[in-house]
């Protein structure tokens, strides 16, 4: 079994955490995860106080394990980020800070509440800001990822991230899908790796089959970086462009942002309303270049299990027999 720093600070039994991604987290999904013996994670900045206890005892009622809540810092109600601390959650995961904002606030909050604390950072520069501000664990997102991402891949930036916040441990995100990116993410320092798109084609998650389904059937080169889905939500993120599939939506309004933004009411609600009905040429469906890794929708227990365990054939047997002494 692969047993990293990792799994013990957060008392889990693999390296392998999921990632807060918003509405496309859901109780199920996060308890699996956890139940699972890895870290499932709450996407929590768009839920009201009640909301998030409801979803948080939700969890809770399926699982005892450790679990994140998480937060977009840009954007986080103070209510609703007091409400999470209040039910202290094994971890707080954050990510998205403004400039401006002081990130140690929010970490020590989250410490004085019992909570392990885990940043995510797109660049060197935002990890040593999280690493001095006390994080427990950074979490370096190459910008393969679905979601919103910066501009560095994988690669190039996990080891550099890894040197620059030692001896911090780090999680590896974006682009990881399978017990070969677990095996990488440990080869360039990593201490485990965080995935969203491979977990958002699971039984447990709560996206309309449809759009499920179109992962699974992308070979990887169908996404692209765009503000579009950001434009027409009205929301402006500190310096993040979204990687989504795309489609119909995204390519009649690129180069036409400008349009996009006088139509923007309108343009909205027809997205909204494709999102609800699993239309995926007109919804904006948010996954990353590992798309094309992910060929099955399983149960999350057998993702989590499955990575494990090809980690473990590659470090333990295929590796090792590739060094002569
Ligand atoms: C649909 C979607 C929504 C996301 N929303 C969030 C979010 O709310 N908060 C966050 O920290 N990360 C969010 N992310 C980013 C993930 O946490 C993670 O960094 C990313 O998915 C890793 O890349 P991968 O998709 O290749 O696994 C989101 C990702 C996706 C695909």
């Amino acid at each position: 079994m692969i047993h990293t720093p990792i799994c013990d600070l957060l008392d889990i039994e693999h390296p392998i955490a999921l990632g807060g991604m918003g509405s496309a987290t859901s109780p199920p999904l996060v308890a699996a995860v956890s139940r699972a013996g890895g870290l499932g994670a709450l996407g929590c900045h768009y839920l009201t106080p009640e909301q998030i206890h409801e979803r948080t005892g939700g969890v809770r009622r399926e699982t005892n394990k450790p679990f994140g809540l998480n937060f977009l810092l840009f954007d986080t109600r103070e209510d609703s980020l007091a409400a999470a601390l209040e039910l202290r959650p094994a971890v707080m995961q954050f990510a998205w800070a403004r400039p401006d904002q002081n990130l140690k606030d929010y970490f020590d909050r989250a410490h004085e509440a019992g909570c392990k604390v885990t940043h995510m950072a797109g660049a060197v520069s935002e990890a040593v800001r999280a690493a001095e501000a006390g994080a427990d664990i950074i979490i370096a997102q190459g910008t393969e990822g679905g979601g919103h991402v910066g501009w560095m891949a994988s690669m190039p930036l996990i080891p550099m991230v890894v040197d620059a916040v030692a001896p911090i441990p780090v999680l590896a995100a974006g682009g990881f899908a399978d017990g070969r990116g677990l095996a990488a993410a440990l080869s360039l320092g990593a201490d485990g790796i965080l995935l969203g798109t491979r977990f958002l084609a699971s039984v447990e998650s709560p996206l309309h089959p449809n759009f499920k389904q179109a992962i699974v059937d992308s070979d990887g080169h169908d996404t692209q970086l765009s503000d579009i889905p950001d434009i027409a939500a009205g929301q402006v993120w500190p310096g993040a462009m979204t990687r989504s599939r795309r489609n119909s939506f995204i390519e009649r309004w690129a180069g036409r942002e400008w349009a996009l933004r006088q139509n923007r009411a309108e343009a909205h609600a027809r997205l909204q309303a494709a999102r609800q009905s699993g239309d995926i040429d007109e919804g904006p469906l948010s996954m990353g270049q590992d798309a094309g890794l992910i060929h099955d929708i399983p149960r999350a227990e057998d993702i989590v299990r499955r990575i494990a365990e090809e980690a473990e054939e590659i470090l333990a047997r295929k590796l090792p027999a590739l060094v002569k002494h």
